[in-house]
């Protein structure tokens, strides 16, 4: 396969966007940095939401804030930035009855597109500008001068601009500073939710948790358990992050290296493997969506249930205490 090239603000025309209105829908982690990015790069920037929380904080931080319903009526650029699980009957009652064509519909994450969630009508351009990384970070880059690596990708073409309006966006945004990478949606989608579900989240969680019990359930005090399979994880992970995996090795102890040597391979076997195929599997199916959307239908009964669970577990008060002692860089 062909290495992918990184876009840089060379490749994107910012001036795609001049006299367009983007309307950025939601004003959670990914719409309050995105809105004030494309803000801040002199876009004419508007919010859509419901009346709450977030919708007053977007107000009080200077955005015209209208509903879901009329900013899409006044907005060129739809930017979904709602959550994944809802946008599908929010598309269906609120935006698809105010969509007109000549209009472009963005997300930050393919999956109402790619699992049929939301289908966009003829004469309307789909589109992705997907930073990797959290809202804090997209923000918190961009007025640091730099800017997250992000992903942009065209599901429909229907003004034959639909790619230069997605690299502006991303432009706006900052994520040309650093790079971004033409991906189709269904790549990005599966790529993103098997990372989440195998390392990042589901993976490095249970890892983590599962090694802090196998500890104290054999009586080793709970702070150790902490800080040698819990604590540490981040400063390996920064070393891996800037130096990559080998040169990390030669920063470890040859003991440690050693230890990953013959033991990493045995806990994560050729078994844990075939599981991730699996869920490799389930997603580009469909029945981890199928699944997921099913659990919100029913108002996450089961998510809510899991969240109490894990809030409960005893690696929490220890940890809390630990991380007391340290200085938070971040929220
Ligand atoms: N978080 C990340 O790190 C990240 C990274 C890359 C991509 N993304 C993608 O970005 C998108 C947004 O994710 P997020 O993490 O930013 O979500 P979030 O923090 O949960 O924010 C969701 C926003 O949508 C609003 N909302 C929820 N239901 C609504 C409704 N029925 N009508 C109007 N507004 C409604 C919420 O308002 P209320 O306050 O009223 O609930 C909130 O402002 C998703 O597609 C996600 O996959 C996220």
């Amino acid at each position: 396969m062909e290495p992918l090239q990184f876009l840089k603000e060379k490749d994107a025309d910012i001036s795609v966007l001049s006299g367009k209105c983007v309307a950025v829908l939601g004003y959670g982690n990914q719409g309050r940095a995105q809105a004030q990015n494309l803000r801040d790069s002199g876009v004419h920037t508007i919010v859509g939401g419901r009346p709450g929380r977030s919708a007053e904080l977007a107000r009080q931080e200077g955005f015209e804030v209208l509903s879901v319903a009329d900013a899409v009526k006044q907005a060129d650029i739809i930017h979904i930035l709602l959550p994944d699980e809802r946008q599908g009957e929010i598309y269906r009652a609120e935006i698809a009855p105010n969509l007109e064509a000549g209009k472009t519909l963005c997300v930050s994450h393919g999956f109402a597109f790619v699992f049929g969630e939301i289908v966009a009508p003829g004469g309307v351009d789909a589109i992705m500008v997907s930073p990797k990384g959290p809202g804090a970070d997209v923000r918190s880059h961009y007025l640091a001068g730099s800017g997250l690596a992000g992903l942009i990708a065209v599901k429909q073409d229907a003004s034959g601009k639909a790619r230069d309006t997605a690299l502006a966006l991303a432009c706006a945004n900052g994520f040309t500073r650093t790079g971004v990478l033409e991906v189709t949606m269904e790549q990005e989608t599966h790529g993103d939710l098997f990372g989440e579900q195998n390392v990042l989240c589901g993976g490095l969680v249970d890892l983590v948790r599962c090694a802090y019990e196998v500890l104290t359930e054999e009586g080793y005090p709970p702070e150790i358990a902490y800080f040698e399979c819990y604590h540490e994880v981040k400063l390996l992970a920064d070393l891996m992050h800037y130096r990559g995996i080998a040169a990390t090795n030669a920063a470890i102890s040859n003991t440690a290296e050693w230890g990953e040597y013959v033991n990493g391979p045995y806990i994560i076997d050729a078994d844990v493997k075939e599981r991730m195929r699996e869920s490799l599997r389930n997603i580009r199916s469909g029945k981890f969506a199928e699944l997921w959307l099913k659990e919100a239908e029913k108002g996450l009964p089961t998510l809510l249930a899991k969240r109490a669970q894990c809030a409960a577990h005893p690696i929490e008060e220890v940890g809390a205490r630990i991380r007391q002692l340290f200085v938070k860089p971040n929220p």
